[in-house]
């Protein structure tokens, strides 16, 4: 007994030096002394003193409160520790605080002073930012004189800015901690340089080591941290009087942080529970190729390539032996052609790649692409452009004067590069080439674009003929039937043409690519009056599927529900078969459940609705719309959700239509997924409503457990899911 009263008391000696009152602000009047806390208004965020990990220093910072172990999001007397417990922090007249020592003085302050204040207060606000104001203002961004969001550490939190206030000079850099116990700035920075078009840059000292890239309009280009997601918001602003980069989180109940850790490397964390410290989700740099400059000039990087350098098409090793005997590729490249810079240039396209370093680059947010080549032709030292922002099939011009460096080329993300050359290095100029491989390459492709011209010659032919009998942009038609069995009767379906859905998804450009299906890719579009659009459109080449296309127009058109998905019409030209929908921007079930960040936001509630909103649209299919239809390929992914969650059951490429009372059916050809069918249907080709109930059930347990079906693993058997359940 005596020996745990003890070791308590020590223990409370030596990791709590006795935190004591907590207080909601510091006056003039009110200061605070070591051992005192402000405390933010939900409980989240904790400021006082404190010493890192076995240091003696005492520091004032902020953390996260109840956390253990602690997790400092900010120090404020970063290089001047307290070496005993005598410090208080104050804040003076003007609003500036100081951190005072008993026998040193001040130590640090906020050197911010202002004579318009009455009466100062400091404030921990609950987003974890220090603020200083006037104690009747509200907290509104405009109201504060001074924020510790502007003096951040190793961490940005949700709603931080990092970058520049060009206006007031303000520059947001986080900055490593020399060591764990060492709050003082490291070597390793991370802060945007806006040289050029603004992008964000990881150096180690003052040369860079790691490029998140420039701002595409979506996400930091090639950089999978933060694209497009459900979990944050992020925002890049680069303006006459602002650059920076900031990220908010969509809901209230998470935490987020991106520390820049002692060895230089960038980690994301995401947590929901206040007592947890988080899971990382992202780190950088990730691997060889995110190395800055790796490949020197006019090179690009792709990893699993050996070597893992390149020269970009048209450009030679600039010292080939170096390049070729000892296989160093950090040389770089030089043009091939001596390029005497007249309008003749071209420009190369090389696809899917990080975009340069865009430090000597120059922007233009109005231009077209075509405008940005014409521009890029007319200054001789312009070697490349490309699109500012890929959202809406890409606009704006982004083009670099002089060399190019730090290119990654991936494997799906990036972005495209156009890069000038003079007319022999061309794709079009080539004829003789080096290697076999690249021949026969050439040799596919050449035949290749035969075969496309021709069916080109035919499509236009085609279209030639047709558009003599339909004319108009978008018109009511009433359908009789597109020659299929179950499409007698009657329906109200708008056909689009052929060039209003191409112009809607940039022509079908890879950028407005949303999927792949069974039958062919998946477009997102926006037409003219703004709506947005789903486009799926059947391979042309396939053959099948154009039963399977008649049977979904003619299906899903006769079937309003709310959660069912809703076609708006379709568009059928020459080879040319589309299905157009209402745009569905969460995507799909699987995308969320399976997903670890996704799926934290979909709480039980949500599921619940989701399962409901599931077997309301199969009930409406099996028996309360005027016909009987069997999905056959029920799946995660093929139940889309709204913008409020709302599921709504997509794909009808194999459903069938059942007469009144029939019940089941035998069919020779087995569609579906497995993993989600019926044994006896697999096994027999039998199939009823039960074969769909069957694939719900499967489905509720997926969206229970977050697991898939087939892809489930248990140390203790072979069993899938359902086998695991029963
Ligand atoms: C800090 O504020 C407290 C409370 O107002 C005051 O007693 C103390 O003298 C101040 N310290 C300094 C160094 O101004
Ligand atoms: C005061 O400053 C001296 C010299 O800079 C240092 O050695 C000492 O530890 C400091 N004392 C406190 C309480 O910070
Ligand atoms: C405050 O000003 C002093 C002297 O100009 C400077 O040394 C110190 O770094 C400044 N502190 C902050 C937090 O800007
Ligand atoms: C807070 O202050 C700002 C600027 O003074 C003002 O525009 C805003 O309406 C105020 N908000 C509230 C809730 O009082
Ligand atoms: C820059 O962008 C910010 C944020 O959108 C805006 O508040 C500010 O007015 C803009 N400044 C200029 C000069 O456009
Ligand atoms: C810093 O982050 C990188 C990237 O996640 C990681 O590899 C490294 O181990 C971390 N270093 C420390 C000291 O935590
Ligand atoms: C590669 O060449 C560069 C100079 O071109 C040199 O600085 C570097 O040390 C060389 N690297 C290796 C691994 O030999
Ligand atoms: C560039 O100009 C030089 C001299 O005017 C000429 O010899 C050379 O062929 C030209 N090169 C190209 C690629 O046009
Ligand atoms: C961008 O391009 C447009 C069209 O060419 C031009 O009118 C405008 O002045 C350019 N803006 C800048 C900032 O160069
Ligand atoms: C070409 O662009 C560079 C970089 O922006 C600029 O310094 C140079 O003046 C331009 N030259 C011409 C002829 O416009």
């Amino acid at each position: 007994m005596e020996i745990f009263t003890m070791l308590f008391v020590l223990s409370s000696f030596l990791f709590c030096p006795s935190i004591s009152a907590a207080k909601d602000i510091i006056t003039p009047t009110v200061s605070l002394r070591d051992g005192e806390s402000l405390v933010s208004s939900g409980g989240t965020f904790e400021l006082g003193f404190f010493s890192p990990g076995n240091s003696k220093n005492r520091y004032v910072g902020i953390w996260y409160k109840g956390i253990s172990p602690q997790i400092v999001v900010w120090v404020a007397n970063r290089e001047t520790p307290l070496t005993d417990l005598s410090g208080a922090l104050n804040i003076t007249d003007g609003g500036a605080l100081v951190l005072f020592s008993d026998k040193n003085g001040s130590l640090w302050s906020s050197n911010f002073t202002s004579r318009t204040l009455r009466s100062p207060v400091a404030q921990l606000l609950e987003s974890g930012n220090l603020v200083v104001k006037d104690k009747n203002a509200n907290n509104s961004e405009g109201n504060l004189v001074w924020q510790s969001f502007d003096y951040p550490g190793n961490i940005l939190l949700p709603g931080m800015k990092l970058g520049w206030n060009l206006e007031t000079g303000i520059n947001r850099v986080l900055s490593s901690w020399k060591a764990a116990e060492d709050p003082s700035p490291g070597e390793f920075s991370y802060s945007i340089d806006h040289s050029g078009y603004p992008q964000l840059v990881l150096r180690k000292g003052r040369v860079p080591h790691y490029r998140l890239g420039s701002w595409n309009g979506l996400g930091f280009t090639g950089s999978p941290e933060l694209s497009p997601n459900e979990a944050f918001k992020i925002e890049f602003v680069s303006n006459d009087s602002e650059a920076y980069y900031k990220f908010d989180l969509m809901s209230n109940s998470m935490h987020s942080r991106l520390v820049l850790n002692l060895s230089g490397g960038l980690q994301r964390f995401l947590w929901i529970d206040k007592t947890h410290s988080g899971n990382m989700i992202y780190s950088a740099p990730a691997d060889r190729c995110d190395t800055y400059d790796l490949c020197g000039a006019f090179a690009f990087c792709k990893l699993d390539s050996v070597p893992l350098c390149s020269c970009l098409q048209g450009f030679v090793p600039k010292s080939p032996r170096d390049y070729w005997t000892l296989k160093n590729t950090s040389s770089g490249c030089l043009p091939k052609g001596q390029s005497n810079c007249t309008n003749q240039d071209g420009f190369q396209k090389f696809v899917r790649v990080k975009l340069p370093d865009t430090s000597s680059s120059r922007i233009n947010n109005t231009m077209s692409l075509e405008e940005c080549k014409k521009m890029c032709l007319t200054n001789c030292s312009c070697t490349a452009y490309a699109n500012l922002d890929v959202r809406g099939g890409g606009a704006g011009c982004l083009l670099w004067f002089g060399e190019l460096i730090d290119i990654k080329q991936f494997d799906s993300v990036g972005q495209d590069l156009f890069v000038r050359m003079p007319p022999s290095e061309l794709d079009g100029a080539k004829t003789s080439k080096h290697s076999g491989v690249k021949r026969k390459v050439a040799i596919i492709v050449g035949s290749g674009a035969v075969v496309m011209g021709m069916l080109i010659l035919g499509l236009v032919f085609y279209i030639q003929k047709k558009k003599s009998k339909v004319r108009g942009n978008m018109k009511n038609i009433r359908e009789k039937n597109f020659g299929f069995e179950g499409g007698s009767e009657d329906m109200e379906l708008i056909t689009f043409d052929l060039a209003t859905v191409s112009r809607a998804t940039d022509n079908f450009s890879d950028n407005t690519k949303l999927g792949q299906g069974g039958f062919g890719p998946v477009y997102k579009g926006i037409l003219k009056e703004g709506q947005n659009i789903a486009v799926k459109r059947l391979s042309k080449y396939s053959g099948q599927g154009t039963k399977e296309f008649m049977n979904e127009v003619v299906l899903i058109a006769k079937l309003q529900h709310r959660n069912l998905v809703k076609l708006l019409g379709c568009c059928i030209e020459g080879d040319e078969k589309m299905l157009i929908y209402e745009y569905m921007p969460n995507k799909s079930l699987d995308h969320f459940i399976f997903d670890d960040i996704r799926s934290k936001f979909l709480n039980w509630d949500q599921r619940i609705n989701i399962i409901g909103g599931i077997a309301r649209g199969l009930l409406y299919l099996h028996q309360d719309s005027r016909l009987r239809i069997i999905h056959r390929d029920l799946k995660t992914s093929n139940v889309l959700l709204d913008k409020d969650m709302n599921p709504k059951i997509s794909d009808f490429g194999t459903a069938r239509e059942f007469g009144g009372d029939q019940t089941e059916e035998n069919t020779n050809r087995v569609v579906g997924t497995y993993g989600y069918m019926s044994p006896e249907y697999v096994v027999d080709g039998l199939f009823s409503v039960k074969s769909d109930v069957y694939s719900f059930g499967v489905m509720v347990l997926e969206i229970l457990s977050g697991k898939k079906n087939r892809g489930f693993h248990h140390p203790d058997h072979q069993l899938n899911l359902l086998g695991h359940v029963s």
